[in-house]
């Protein structure tokens, strides 16, 4: 699938993703909510790669930004649904007109939730997505889903 020319990667974490991005985009901007982690990561991601520490529920980038948005493992680590809706709402925003979404999540259930017990996680739910992503401005959403996990696409209107 073609992402265009510039990635926003939300979420990054340690960068475990990055250097496949780098691979599949000329450009690609890392964001991450951890001050540690958003610091070893501009540390070891030189232009035109590039780590701005950040919250994906305010994201400090301009509209119509980007051709592409990527959210690996990040939207259940928001504190709530309300703030997964902004995160959304932000990421519509930064998208260029035709820019895609995609997001990798879990799913609900006990095992997803002990394992987070001293951590946040806010279970996306898959029979809500499709609204939630219509409200934000989001057209043409498709989701693929396993037992291990599921994945969505959306796109900015062109
Ligand atoms: C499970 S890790 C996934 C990291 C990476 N995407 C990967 O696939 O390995 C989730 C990451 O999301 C970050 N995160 C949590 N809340 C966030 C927020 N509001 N905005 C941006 N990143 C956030 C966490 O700090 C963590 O690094």
């Amino acid at each position: 699938m073609p992402l265009g020319d510039h990635i926003l990667e939300i979420g990054a974490g340690a960068g475990p993703a990055t250097s496949e991005l780098r691979r599949r985009a000329p450009r690609v901007t890392s964001l991450e909510y951890d001050h540690t982690l958003a610091l070893k990561l501009a540390q070891h991601n030189a232009p035109p790669a590039n780590a701005v520490q950040g919250d994906a529920a305010a994201l400090p980038f301009a509209g119509a930004t980007f051709s592409c948005a990527i959210a690996i493992l990040v939207l259940h680590h928001l504190k709530s649904a309300a703030l997964q809706d902004r995160a959304f709402a932000e990421i519509h925003r930064v998208l260029r007109p035709g820019g895609i979404f995609l997001a990798g999540e879990i799913p609900d259930g006990w095992l997803h939730r002990v394992m987070h017990i001293r951590s946040t996680f806010t279970p996306v739910q898959p029979p809500s997505l499709a609204a939630r992503l219509a409200h934000a401005g989001f057209r043409s959403v498709c989701m693929d889903s396993h037992p291990q996990g599921f994945r969505f696409q959306a796109r900015r209107q062109v």
